[in-house]
């Protein structure tokens, strides 16, 4: 299953808003004659491949997918199909596809034709390598990622609000690795101004779907010189804006190729902006400021995950600015913690990962039970 989850692994940034699957089929003692990964659009799905590669050895042998196969037609004729087909024994999946379409049927399909089937499996890791999918198919909105860069003392610029670099080139080559994992990137209009930034994925690796770059921006104060409206036709950008915006900025970015997408409760309506974004069929986004736009969000609780990169700086000075605007917390107790921390050392600064507490990036309960029935479990 280790092995499984590593190919599936593979799909990032290539596969949204599909999930990553990965697929090995293998022979009593641990022999392995077959394995896959779904890659992108139109190509073969995970199990199809391992099955092609086992051949007639596929008969009798078990397959390790890292998602539950499905069992209807879509693009692809049902997975639980070539499995039945192929004459495998039995199917090990760590978890339940939570797409409506295939939920636990997949599991039926295959029981039923007598293929035995167990899960559960590394059903933690499985969750959290998908954590995108899972999330936007579970709270039909895409999943938030927040992620900045202070200073020791928590500010993001100076009270000139010179905010470049506070970082070291590997906090920011790290940046553009997690750029490639998302379908959008996402600012305030504070920070398109301020910085003019670029936001796009530098990483180098292969993209499925350009990055969408989006901008929330009631009064449209974005420049068509800036360098978002210059490149929007090389890579979308849309902005998000009131009703009343006016229009003939609207001509002017719309001439630059930027989406000006209007909305009832305009750019301030953060639910309103990613409802829209996920009928556009975007799983994940990635939040890069400002500190009113990180406090609109963790207000109103919709980051699913946080990453700040912190670097061994001291800016002071009363004014400059703090990461995070916002309301926040009267009290201690309120304050947003985060679970599953991680931390990794980027050249001198650290990076801090976690998941806030009770928030819905959280791994699943299923999981968790999942994990719990399975110490010692099986996995290969
Ligand atoms: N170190 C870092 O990681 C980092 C990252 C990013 C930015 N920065 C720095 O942060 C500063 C910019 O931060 P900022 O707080 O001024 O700007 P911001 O958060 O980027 O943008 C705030 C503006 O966005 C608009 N907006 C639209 N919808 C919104 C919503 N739902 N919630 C909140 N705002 C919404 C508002 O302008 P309208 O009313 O006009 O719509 C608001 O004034 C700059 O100095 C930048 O360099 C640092």
């Amino acid at each position: 299953m280790r092995r499984a989850l590593e190919l599936a692994a593979l799909g990032v940034g290539r596969v949204s808003p599909s999930p990553m699957v990965g697929c090995v089929v293998a022979r009593g003692g641990g022999e392995i004659v077959g394995e896959g990964c779904y890659l992108a659009e139109g190509v073969k799905h995970a199990e199809t491949l391992a099955l092609e590669q086992a051949g007639a050895r596929a008969r009798g042998a078990t397959a390790y997918v890292s998602l539950e196969p499905h069992a209807h037609h879509g693009r692809t004729p049902p997975c639980t199909d070539a499995l039945i087909k192929a004459g495998v024994a039995r199917v090990v999946a760590p978890v339940e596809d939570p797409n409506p379409l295939v939920a636990g049927r997949g599991f039926a399909h295959l029981r039923e034709a007598g293929v035995e089937v167990k899960t559960g499996v590394l059903a933690r890791e499985a969750e959290r390598l998908n954590e995108k999918y899972f999330h936007s198919q579970r709270a039909r909105r895409p999943f938030v990622h927040l992620k900045f860069a202070t200073s020791l003392d928590g500010r993001i610029a100076t009270r000139a609000g010179d905010s470049r670099w506070i970082t070291g080139a590997e906090s920011r080559e790290r940046v553009h690795r997690l750029r490639h994992e998302y379908d959008a990137i996402l600012v305030g209009a504070g920070t398109a101004s301020a910085d003019d930034p670029l936001l796009t994925d530098r990483s180098g690796l292969t993209r499925h779907r350009p990055l969408v770059r989006v901008v929330l921006d009631d009064e449209l104060k974005l420049s068509p010189a800036s360098r978002l409206a210059r490149t929007a036709r090389e890579s979308p950008v849309i902005v998000f804006a009131s009703e009343r915006a006016d229009a003939a900025r609207t001509s002017a970015l719309d001439a630059c190729g930027v989406e000006v997408v209007r909305l009832a409760g305009g750019a301030r309506d953060p639910r309103g902006v990613l409802s829209h974004l996920y009928e556009r069929a975007t799983q994940s986004v990635l939040v890069e400021g400002g500190a009113t736009v990180a406090g609109a969000l963790l207000d109103a609780r919709l980051v699913d995950k946080v990453t700040v990169f912190v670097a061994p700086v001291l800016i002071g000075g009363r004014d400059a600015r703090a990461a995070v605007g916002g309301e926040g917390a009267a009290r201690l107790a309120d304050a947003l913690r985060l679970r599953d921390v991680e931390i990794a050392r980027r050249g001198d600064d650290v990076e801090i990962t976690g998941y806030p507490r009770g928030g819905s990036g959280s791994v699943g309960a299923t999981a968790r039970r999942a994990d719990a029935g399975d110490a010692g479990g099986e996995a290969a």
